[in-house]
């Protein structure tokens, strides 16, 4: 195994030394005083990067999907409406998880590479009155950060409940949950946390937990079931056993939002701002152009146009090879269209840029 790749692509991104020493620290069991007071940590740091005050947040243990599908079981029931913004992959994966889920699913799409329109889904909302509404806040498959003036008010009139999925904006983009009216989130700890894959941090807001109090139906997930985890992470229920937490990666969460918040979120923010601008000005000279407009770029997250004639699989595979760097190919319809270069976390750094463009230069010559 070579652990020395820096991984540009759509995540996972390379963690800290000092987070992935902290994987390795002795195991302990997670009824274990030291190991609940870290616990306790982690749900107020992740307040901190979600800008939230809500009680209930916590790490779902599971990479972001398993964040999706928690947030999907536990708020929708088989009848309910379920409006969601489809621009790219991860809309498309609620909607068809929310359909296996009974849901009545409401789409409103958007070509790949824009935004959602902002007065489109509130239109829609309005209509559907829906019980659930959906946006993905950082969709890495196009690179789009989507603005999200006016839908909080809009969905919560419609007597409605917000989810969003930041598993790629957290940390790394402005993430407001209560400022934008979000009831429920999920984000991933693979990206620009920089902690190997394997959690996802969610928040629920006290509306959300008051809606999920009159489901007419048992969840249909013992693993995911919002009131069972509850008794463990709450601690207002006797932290009665539920399942083993992965013990080792909360670890590293923990020393991850130690780091992030030594760091500020703010200054995280625009260190992925300057990193996504300058990569996007190297890029360009070797006949790279964004594949998104400026006001909607995802900074952790850029999407790049290829030059004509690019042989862009045999070139993303001599960088691996030859130059120990991981680029992202285009997913689904973008395949062999555009590139998807992270600069996550601690690869959010001019440094990053530079090692790539040196071997870009080496490689096409
Ligand atoms: C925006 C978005 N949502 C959801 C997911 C799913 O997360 P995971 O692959 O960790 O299950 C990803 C993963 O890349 C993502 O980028």
């Amino acid at each position: 195994m070579n652990s020395n790749v820096l991984l540009l692509g759509p995540g996972p991104c390379n963690p800290s030394q000092r987070v992935l020493e902290s994987l390795g620290a002795p195991t302990l069991g997670h009824m274990d005083g030291e190991f609940l007071d870290l616990v306790e940590e982690i749900k107020s740091g992740l307040r901190s990067l979600f800008k939230t005050e809500n009680s209930v947040t916590f790490p779902i243990s599971g990479t972001g999907s398993s964040g999706m599908e928690f947030l999907l079981v536990n708020f929708l029931e088989p009848g309910d409406k379920f409006v969601v913004g489809v621009n790219g992959v991860f809309g498309g994966r609620a909607a068809n998880l929310a359909k296996r889920l009974g849901a009545e699913v409401i789409e409103v799409s958007q070509e790949w590479g824009r935004a959602i329109d902002n007065q489109e889904f509130i239109e829609v909302v309005k209509r559907e009155q829906p019980k659930l509404a959906m946006v993905v806040n950082g969709e890495t498959s196009t690179g789009v950060y989507q603005p999200m003036d006016g839908i909080g008010d809009a969905v919560h009139e419609a007597g409605g409940l917000l989810m969003i999925d930041c598993v790629t904006s957290l940390a790394g983009m402005p993430v407001e949950i209560d400022a934008w009216g979000v009831d429920v989130a999920f984000s991933g700890t693979q990206k620009c946390l920089s902690v190997p894959p394997g959690l996802s941090p969610v928040t629920i807001s006290d509306r959300a937990v008051e809606v999920f109090k009159q489901r007419k139906n048992p969840v249909p997930s013992f693993y995911f079931d919002l009131e069972q985890l509850l008794m463990y992470v709450d601690g207002t229920g006797g932290r009665s056993y539920h399942h083993t937490p992965p013990i080792n990666m909360i670890y590293g969460l923990h020393t991850s939002l130690t780091e992030i918040l030594e760091e500020g979120l703010e200054n995280r923010w625009q260190r992925h701002a300057d990193a996504a601008n300058y990569l996007i000005q190297e890029m360009e000279s070797f006949g790279f152009s964004p594949f998104v407009p400026e006001s909607e770029r995802l900074n952790p997250l850029t999407t790049l146009s290829l030059p004509e004639g690019l042989d862009e699989a045999g070139i993303r595979a001599r960088i691996r090879n030859e130059h120990m760097i991981e680029v992202g190919a285009g997913l689904g319809p973008m395949a062999g269209k555009i590139w998807r270069i992270g600069l996550m976390g601690n690869n959010a750094a001019p440094s990053s840029v530079d090692q790539l463009v040196e071997a870009l230069k080496a490689t096409l010559g």
